[in-house]
């Protein structure tokens, strides 16, 4: 019984990958099972945090590292005040990652959204990869600027291989072994 109260800590789920490559799809699955089964939910995405907080922020390592130490910031204030975080950020450099997770501490939970860059390529939502490749947009993730893998990530994800709920179902499990969710018999609500 005492152990119960382990559940209803806060914590943060950080999607890393390419653009293009299924963070903001799943993570928009994953938030809504959170709702229900959580309640506290915040979600920080690159794109959005670019048009406020880390407005005017570029591309640039340096840029790219001050808007995810931003993103990081915040999310440990609300992971300490109990509420479930969902961040959907490139975040392609490895020690500002790791710098977020050394500040969140066992509360981060590294999520690799992984799939190779040409099926992101030929997926292209936003048309960014066509610009990229054409040489229209410098210092692009995966065409010409770099994207470090996470060593030890928390829970893989093989996109160009699962289904987005798949994908999903995953990450709902791994929270409730991880005691971050109190685990429900069918949880193939997602
Ligand atoms: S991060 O590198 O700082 O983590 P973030 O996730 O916030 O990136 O923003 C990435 C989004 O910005 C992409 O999904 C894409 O829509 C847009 N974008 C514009 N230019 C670039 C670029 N050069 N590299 C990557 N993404 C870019």
């Amino acid at each position: 019984m005492g152990d119960d109260t382990r559940f209803g800590r806060g914590f943060t789920l950080w999607f890393t990958g390419l653009s293009g490559a299924g963070k903001t799809t799943i993570s928009e699955i994953v938030e809504k099972e959170l709702r229900e089964r959580f309640g506290r939910v915040e979600v920080l995405d690159g794109d959005i945090v670019r048009t406020n907080l880390s407005k005017g922020l570029g591309f640039s390592r340096a840029d790219r590292d001050t808007n995810i130490l931003r993103i990081g910031f915040v999310a440990k204030l609300l992971t300490r005040n109990g509420v479930a975080v969902i961040v959907s950020a490139i975040s392609p450099y490895k020690e500002a990652r790791d710098m977020v997770r050394w500040e969140i501490g066992e509360a981060f939970i590294e999520v690799f959204v992984d799939c190779p860059v040409d099926v992101c390529a030929q997926r292209d939502v936003k048309g960014l990869y066509k610009r990229a490749l054409a040489g229209e947009i410098e210092q692009f993730t995966g065409v010409s600027d770099p994207y470090e893998p996470p060593a030890a990530p928390e829970i893989v994800l093989r996109t160009d291989e699962e289904e987005p709920h798949d994908s999903a179902r995953k990450v709902i499990a791994r929270l409730e072994e991880f005691g971050f969710l109190w685990p429900v018999k069918e949880f193939d609500r997602v």
